[in-house]
């Protein structure tokens, strides 16, 4: 039987941390600001925004969203992103994905100033993990890692196996876990017998968007699990990546989904504008 990791419960005392360095980054006469950029109509999308302007607004960072009409050409978005980046009351910029087919992606990453990428996207901040130099990390990795860490798992020499090779989930994972010392497999669509690298997991991250793909079966006894799926199954119900019920009865940790990972990505984006905030200004970091 695994013990819960309560994400909620876990990206609320992130929220709080927060709350309390933005608090004293006012007493210092420094207002933190995030600036989300929507382009387009997808109601998904809409929602993630929406809950970042929340978010924000409770931790008291000042949330502005430019939402843009689904035939905002590349130049214009890439114009409004120029500007946030000479404007000194912008700490951080995030622009929602995905953007519209017609706007390339990579141009939109490039485009922003890598001390305010608050996702962690941009190649600088990517190098820069995999240099272990200082940088923005991407907010859902550095999430599952604080998850990881509340457990009191020590990753030195541990076996870690990441199922999933995105570059907003999966390298940076590998990245994080490989530096805290963990020896770490990537796992992805081709790999050949995943039930054994599975299997050999002390630490495992499903990141891969197939629901329930991670058989219980597969899991060591004792391992801890971290689901980062969100996959809506046929009646409509969120699931992860991994079958919950199989796992619990052999996992020693493991994350709901709902409630686990989920709360944690916009709990560390609130938490990577507070390290902008600080880090471009030259002062310490507050946590
Ligand atoms: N769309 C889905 N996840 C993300 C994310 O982490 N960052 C951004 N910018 N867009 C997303």
């Amino acid at each position: 039987m695994a013990q819960i990791i309560d994400g909620k419960a876990i990206a609320a005392k992130v929220r709080q941390e927060v709350s309390q360095a933005v608090t004293s980054l006012r007493e210092r006469g420094i207002q933190v600001g995030l600036h989300v950029v929507l382009v387009g109509d997808d109601p998904a999308s809409h929602v993630y925004v929406r809950n970042k302007e929340r978010a924000s607004a409770e931790v008291g960072i000042r949330g502005i969203t430019h939402r843009l009409p689904a035939d905002t050409t590349e130049s214009d978005l890439l114009t409004l992103l120029a500007s946030l980046n000479r404007d000194p009351e912008v700490d951080g910029v995030l622009v929602q994905l995905p953007v519209p087919p017609h706007i390339d992606t990579n141009r939109v990453t490039d485009a922003q100033d890598p001390a305010r990428d608050v996702d962690g996207f941009h190649p600088v901040n990517l190098g820069m993990l995999v240099s272990d130099r200082p940088g923005l990390r991407a907010c859902t990795p550095a999430g599952c890692m604080r998850l990881i860490d509340e457990t009191g798992t020590d990753l030195k020499g541990k076996r870690a196996v990441v199922v999933g090779r995105s570059l907003i989930v999966g390298k940076p994972m590998a990245h994080l876990l490989l530096q805290r010392h963990a020896t770490v497999t990537i796992c992805h669509s081709r790999t050949q017998d995943l039930p054994t690298r599975i299997a050999e997991a002390d630490v495992l991250i499903a990141a891969i968007g197939r629901a329930n793909l991670v058989r219980g079966e597969w899991i060591k006894p004792g391992a801890v699990v971290i689901d980062v799926g969100m996959n809506r199954n046929d009646a409509g119900k969120l699931t992860g990546d991994v079958d919950y019920e199989g796992a619990f009865d052999r996992a020693s940790f493991i994350t709901p989904v709902p409630g686990g990972v989920g709360p944690m990505t916009i709990a560390y984006l609130m938490r990577n504008t507070v390290l902008a905030a600080c880090a471009r200004r030259g002062l310490p970091d507050p946590f």
